[in-house]
């Protein structure tokens, strides 16, 4: 059997699994491939760092130029995370004919044309199969399973952390530090968990999917994006007694030759597929206008899952026998609309002063900007002060944004706690 030599740039939560991986599968993985594949260097920080794993001396290094320095190398992983010097690493190591998998959906969600485009130049295969859902094979998926199609929307829960804090949050009654601690430790979470909390970290994701599924190289500045912060246990609770589930939700929907592009938590109806998509698992659901609702669910994060969907592209590269042959790769870049202009129904809270006409006044407000209420709801009385739920029908996002704006500058209205949209996956 032939052999080959890899290098793996990062032993983290990631790396560690794809160490293991190996360590376990490795019969699987040389049947599978057709090669007896060597880890021949790891690339770290820092060396002398107990691991706990049994990996020769030899194999760690810090000098990236000892990798770049060894021909034999054909295949290099990158699992650092981050932009630089990841990109510069990938880059050098296309011009140097070496084939490349990665993890990083920072980096290819914001640099993902120029790299995609150097790799077509260089002959060699750019796979990321790991930075979107982890260890689900929605990459894969939407390129080779779903490509008769024209996909319509792809809705996902593409974050384990925030999915895990908000599961967490709503059945356990956790606090959001406790919960996000628990995340942390079990390996889901970015080394900067804000990439994960304010959503950075879905919308990258979404910009992968964005480009695989509407052939559309998208900017994150295009794309609307919220985080979990503001999710109370409270508004959780309301959630529960409208017959809703918050989730963060990436959304990427095609109207009428636009795409709508959002990031943000979403109350959903507790009997939809992904309202029981709970803990660190991640789940995209995709309408195709051949295959119809689609629903791929799995691990969407952590050691193991994302070391699964690392090694599956090692194996597909060597499947090629290393060489590639040209293909198709049109692209449409569609116009994004504004999120100002789309469309949704929302869930506001407030708290206002108890006193007579509060609700004429705020319902003079929302009907004034084409905001039409579908419930209310009046909660308990503090210090004078009763909290109000609205649950709006659908409205344009800008028509929300200025009844907000005038809601808070009337005196009877103490002060808006939250907004959250509300989707239904009705047509
Ligand atoms: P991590 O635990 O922080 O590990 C990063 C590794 O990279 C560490 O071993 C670190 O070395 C090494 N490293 C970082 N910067 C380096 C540099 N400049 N030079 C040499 N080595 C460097 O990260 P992770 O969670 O494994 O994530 C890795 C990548 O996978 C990220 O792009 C992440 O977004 C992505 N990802 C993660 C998950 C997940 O569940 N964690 C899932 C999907 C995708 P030291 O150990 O010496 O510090
Ligand atoms: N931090 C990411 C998450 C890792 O929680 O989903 C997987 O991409």
């Amino acid at each position: 059997m032939e052999k080959v030599k890899i290098a793996v740039l990062g032993l983290g939560n990631v790396g560690k699994g794809v160490w293991e991986i190996f360590e376990n599968n490795m019969t699987e993985i040389k049947n599978r491939s057709g090669y007896e594949i060597e880890i021949g260097k790891i690339l770290v920080r820092d060396t002398s760092k107990n691991r706990g794993l049994h990996i020769p001396n030899n194999i760690l290094t810090s000098d990236i130029e000892e990798i770049f320095a060894d021909d034999d190398i054909k295949i290099i992983v990158e699992l650092m995370g981050g932009i630089n010097p990841a990109k510069d690493y990938i880059m050098r190591a296309i011009e140097s004919k070496k084939h490349v998998v990665t993890a990083n959906k920072e980096l290819v969600a914001t640099n993902g044309k120029e790299i995609i485009s150097k790799a077509r130049q260089n002959g060699v295969l750019f796979l990321y199969e790991a930075s979107v859902a982890g260890g689900i094979p929605v990459i894969r998926g939407i390129e080779e399973s779903l490509t008769a199609n024209k996909i319509k929307e792809v809705v996902g829960i593409i974050n384990g952390t925030t999915n895990y804090i908000l599961t967490k949050m709503a059945h356990e009654n956790l606090d959001f530090a406790t919960a996000l601690k628990e995340a942390q430790e079990k390996g889901y979470a970015e080394a900067d968990p804000t990439a994960d909390v304010d959503a950075f970290d879905a919308m990258y994701k979404l910009a992968i999917l964005t480009y695989l599924s509407f052939k559309t190289n998208v900017s994150i500045d295009n794309i609307y994006r919220e985080g979990i912060t503001n999710i109370t246990s409270y508004d959780i609770q309301n959630a529960k007694e409208f017959g809703y589930t918050i989730k963060l939700l990436a959304i990427a929907k095609e109207m009428d030759g636009k795409l709508e592009l959002r990031v943000h938590p979403t109350m959903i109806p507790s009997t939809h597929p992904l309202s029981n998509v709970n803990d660190s698992f991640n789940a995209v659901f995709i309408k195709g206008n051949a295959v119809g609702d689609l629903m791929l669910y799995g691990r969407g994060a952590g050691s193991l899952p994302t070391g699964s969907a690392v090694v599956a592209d090692i194996i597909s590269i060597l499947r090629t026998n290393m060489t590639v042959t040209g293909s198709s790769n049109v692209i449409l870049d569609m116009p994004i609309l504004p999120a100002e202009n789309s469309i949704s129904q929302y869930y506001i809270r407030m708290n206002v002063h108890d006193q007579s006409g509060v609700l004429a006044q705020i319902a003079t407000i929302f009907g004034a900007n084409d905001v039409s209420l579908s419930s209310i709801i009046q909660k308990g009385k503090n210090d004078n002060l009763v909290s109000l739920v609205f649950i709006t029908h659908k409205a344009l996002d800008g028509d929300i944004k200025k009844s907000i704006k005038l809601l808070e500058q009337l005196s009877t209205v103490d002060s808006i706690k939250n907004v959250i949209r509300v989707e239904n996956f009705d047509e």
